[in-house]
């Protein structure tokens, strides 16, 4: 029996890099072939190598976790943000939509403003405050255009995981390195672990095999709760301390955004709900502290 051919990009992200590692315990990989192209493999802002890769590769289904997620630098480089973002996604939906492919496209919470109070449905209207925020919502868009039946967007929040550069690996190592540090307390979200991602994303092709039209369309993705990066450093470091990556506890002080100036706004609300995906798919069920224990232990595993 000829295998279903599963291509991803962006393979040297912390997603991609997460699906890779998850894949050969997962239930797919006996009837799937997982194909990760890292960026210099398929540089998917280029339409010709896109079409030309993906023919070879007779691509099936194309998990695309690629993409420019510098967001501060894309204030002052809207044009690679745009490449990677809309122009890389155009040209990976044209294709897909030529050969009948499914597409399982990663967007992201910053395609909303954070005015909210309440989460946000697929449904609920986005209105980006950013260059990156806008240039993800430019992709989200061509995808539902051109693949209205084989197009699926999982907008997800916080990732982080073992591998990449991530607030998690970003906050243990400056616990290590500073006295004490100041955390954003105004900002309200959910952190998603890429291995919980990744999950979903298995779950939906488990699921969906050749009826994939159910499935498109928008979801939410998060490990649940509705916590600040002050709360998430706070759970951070006690986890930090009982996995002995960190040496001692330093004081952690809450700030406001307005004390922490970056370049690019980022919405004070970005909690999603997730109910819809809960509802259609077999989910993780862990909680966002017990995702961060998955991925802190796997740290402690690699620099242990
Ligand atoms: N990180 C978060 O907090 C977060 C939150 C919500 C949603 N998301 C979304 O989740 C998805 C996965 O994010 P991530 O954190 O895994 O990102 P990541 O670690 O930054 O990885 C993205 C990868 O995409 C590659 N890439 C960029 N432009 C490309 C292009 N034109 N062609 C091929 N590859 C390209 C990058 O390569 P180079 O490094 O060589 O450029 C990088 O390896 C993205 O869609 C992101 O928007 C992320």
């Amino acid at each position: 029996m000829n295998k279903t051919n599963v291509v991803v990009t962006g393979a040297s992200g912390q997603l991609g890099k997460t699906l890779q590692a998850l894949w050969p315990a997962s239930q797919l990989s006996p009837r799937f072939n997982l194909i990760p192209l890292q960026r210099k493999q398929l540089d998917i802002s280029r339409a010709q190598e896109v079409a030309a890769t993906l023919d070879a590769l007779n691509a099936h289904i194309i998990i695309n976790a690629a993409a420019y997620t510098a967001v501060d630098q894309a204030e002052s480089e809207s044009e690679d943000a745009f490449a990677s973002n809309q122009q890389g996604v155009v040209n990976l939906a044209a294709w897909a939509a030529a050969n009948q492919a499914w597409l399982i496209h990663i967007s992201t919470d910053f395609v909303f403003d954070g005015a909210a109070t309440s989460p946000y449905a697929p449904a609920s209207k986005p209105s980006p405050i950013g260059v990156y925020g806008a240039s993800k919502l430019a992709g989200e868009v061509q995808v539902q255009q051109r693949l209205p039946e084989a197009g699926t967007i999982i907008r997800t929040s916080w990732l982080y995981s073992e591998f990449g550069n991530n607030f998690v690996k970003t906050m243990l190592r400056l616990m290590n390195e500073k006295p004490e540090l100041a955390v954003v307390n105004d900002q309200i979200g959910s952190p998603s672990s890429s291995h919980s991602l990744a999950a979903v994303i298995f779950a939906m092709i488990e699921t969906g095999n050749d009826s994939r039209a159910d499935y498109s369309g928008v979801y939410h993705w998060s490990d649940g709760g509705r916590i600040s990066w002050f709360d998430f450093a706070q759970a951070i470091q006690q986890q930090g301390l009982q996995q002995g990556l960190l040496k001692t506890e330093i004081p952690l002080r809450p700030i406001a955004s307005s004390d922490y100036p970056t370049a690019a706004r980022r919405p004070a609300y970005s909690v999603l709900d997730r109910s819809k995906t809960l509802a259609e798919f077999d989910c993780p069920s862990l909680n966002w502290q017990q995702q961060l224990a998955v991925v802190i232990k796997a740290i402690a595993g690699i620099e242990g």
